[in-house]
């Protein structure tokens, strides 16, 4: 078994990525916009912010109180959308109950997007032709994959959820990458029976779900999936221990794909149009 060493892939793209934005002739400001005070929000925005002061991005954090209107939030979207000196704007999730991400998403300028949620970016991915932006998670996962030279290429992948941010983009990147690709979802039955199909299984769920026994032996095993077990430690998807011997290659949580993410936010935030 062999552990995708997000930590340390992520350290290699950071660096590649701070190597090209010293040759940029524009310097790259991102701006993450940040609604109410979700606690484990404000620390991935805290963490988004370190990486570009290492990477020599500019950053800026709008930070908005919980009852803020959608209305306010798209205005000052729309401002940012045409101040040229802003190349990317990202407004973290979740969001208050009264703003709809939708309209959020699509009034991002999609040359800023650097999420790659807006419908533009998001149906260039399907439709196979040159998004400005992938989403970072989808992202980090295929250079976590390329890193280590796994193939994907005719294999089976499992994708296990299916939001907007990881399940259906992840999916889609595979997809591309010409791997055949099953979806499971919280409808979706005997999920065991199809887990074990798989050469390539990303679970992107947020709670324990995939177990002992459910995988193939020498499978690619990637966990998305990061919250606080019963007693507060960080886990993930996978369970682990009974998992991780009949892997061929897993990523850990932590030190898998959450490194990943923001490495490849990093690369998002680096490409200026
Ligand atoms: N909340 C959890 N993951 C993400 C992400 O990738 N982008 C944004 N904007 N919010 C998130």
């Amino acid at each position: 078994m062999i552990l995708l060493d997000g930590k340390k892939v992520s350290e290699k793209v950071l660096a590649d990525v701070k190597e090209r934005v010293s040759g940029l002739k524009k310097q790259p400001y991102l701006v993450v916009i940040l609604v109410g005070d979700d606690a484990a929000s404000k620390i991935y925005v805290n963490n988004k912010k370190k990486a570009a002061e290492r990477v020599g991005i500019r950053s800026k954090v709008i930070e908005l109180p919980s009852e803020t209107t959608e209305a306010e939030l798209l205005d000052i979207i729309s401002v940012l959308n045409s101040d040229n000196s802003v190349t990317g704007i990202m407004v973290q999730l979740p969001l208050p109950f009264q703003i709809n991400k939708h309209h959020v998403f699509t009034t991002i300028n999609p040359q800023k997007d650097v999420d790659g949620f807006h419908p533009e970016n998001q149906g260039k991915l399907l439709t196979g032709i040159e998004p400005y932006f992938y989403p970072a998670t989808p992202q980090g996962i295929l250079m976590l994959l390329d890193e280590y030279n796994i193939p994907i290429e005719g294999r089976n992948a499992v994708v296990i959820g299916r939001s907007n941010i990881v399940g259906k983009p992840v999916a889609q990147m595979l997809l591309n990458r010409n791997a055949t690709v099953t979806m499971c979802h919280s409808y979706t039955k005997d999920i065991d029976d199809i887990i074990k199909t798989a050469d390539i299984v990303v679970s992107a769920v947020g709670k324990k779900i995939v177990r002992c026994k459910m995988v193939k032996k020498n499978s690619v095993v990637i966990d998305v999936g990061i919250f606080r077990d019963a007693s507060g430690k960080l886990t993930g998807d996978v369970d682990f221990d009974f998992v991780s011997p009949s892997c061929g290659f897993i990523s850990p949580v932590p030190g898998g794909v959450g490194p990943m993410t923001i490495a490849s936010l990093m690369y998002n935030a680096s490409k200026v149009y």
